[in-house]
Order: structure tokens, then C-alpha cells, then sequence
């Protein structure tokens, strides 16, 4: 009798697979968003995106300027299309990150608002109020984000108008 054996490949875990397709998204958070953004990454992972972690990487004491300018140079510069951020209220990332040109960085504390920031605004950051949702709340919030499309029409002419100069 014949006995064909096939070649055999090591097999990873799925965390260690390599995803040509899979999109980049840059995440970030000062020292307050720290443990929901590990939980996110993991989260991010797992629904097949490619997680960018730009820190911090501690509960530490930092600075949240210094990941939001991180987070939204990649946006302002099309390095990746979306990113997230996390901070204890979102403020701070929020007042910093809607400084680069061409981010609309959106503050969203429950799944509803989430998707209304991607289908009326067109958000392109999503942040997070790290010290006022629960870790699952974090998680639902963020799968909506993702999940949810611009709607267009009369949302795409108030969207361009949000980049004129003011007067
Ligand atoms: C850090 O204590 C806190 O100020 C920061 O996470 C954020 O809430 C600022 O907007």
C-alpha cells in the first residue's frame, strides 16, 4: 500500500499569525487609560486588526499629550486610517489630538454615541473615558466604533466644513 505523507508546517498560536490584510490601528493612553487600553489591544488582536501600541506601557505617571500626538500623527499622515485613545476623563486627548489637521477624534462613553461619531462625524479616533466606563463597556464601545460606517449625505457637507479656517 501506498502511504502518501504530507509535508508538515510548524503551527503558531493565533497571536503570533502574521495578517497581510489585517488594519493597522494605533492606540495610545497616558497612565489612567493604561489597563483598558491592554484589555483593547488584546480585543483589537483578536478581531483580526493589526494593534499599534505607541505606550504608555506602565501605570506610571505620564504625560497624556505626548500619546495623542503619537496617535494622531498617524491619522494626520495616513500612516492608518483610525486610531484610539484613553485617558482618565478624555479630555486631555481630545483637546490635543483635535489639533492635527484632518483628525476628528471623537469622546464617547457609551455604544450610541460611538456610532453616531462614525456615522454623523465621520470620526477617525475614537477616545475613551478610561476612569468613567467598565472594562466591558470599553469593549463594546470600541467593537461599535469599528463596526459602524459614515452615513454621507448631508453629514459629508458639515464634515467638510468642520477643516475651514475660523472666523
Ligand atoms: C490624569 O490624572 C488625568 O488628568 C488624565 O488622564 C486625563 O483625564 C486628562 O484629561
Amino acid at each position: 500500500m501506498l502511504v502518501l505523507s504530507l509535508p508538515s508546517f510548524p503551527s503558531f498560536p493565533p497571536s503570533l499569525t502574521f495578517n497581510p490584510m489585517a488594519e493597522v490601528i494605533p492606540i495610545g493612553s497616558d497612565h489612567a487609560g493604561f489597563q483598558l487600553k491592554e484589555r483593547l489591544v488584546e480585543e483589537l488582536r483578536a478581531l483580526g486588526y493589526e494593534p499599534l501600541d505607541l505606550g504608555t506601557h506602565s501605570s506610571d505617571s505620564t504625560d497624556y499629550p505626548d500619546y495623542a500626538h503619537r496617535v494622531a500623527s498617524k491619522v494626520e499622515h495616513h500612516d492608518a486610517s483610525r486610531g484610539v485613545l484613553l485617558c482618565g476623563t478624555g479630555l486631555g486627548m481630545s483637546y490635543t489630538a483635535n489639533r492635527h489637521p484632518g483628525v476628528r477624534a471623537a469622546l464617547a462613553w457609551s455604544p450610541e454615541i460611538a456610532k453616531l461619531a462614525r456615522e454623523h462625524g465621520d470620526s477617525n479616533i475614537l477616545i475613551l473615558p478610561a476612569r468613567f466606563v467598565s472594562e466591558e463597556e470599553g469593549v463594546e464601545i470600541l467593537k461599535t466604533w469599528l463596526d459602524a460606517g459614515f452615513a454621507g449625505g448631508r453629514h459629508s457637507r458639515r464634515v467638510e466644513k468642520i477643516e475651514q479656517e475660523p472666523r
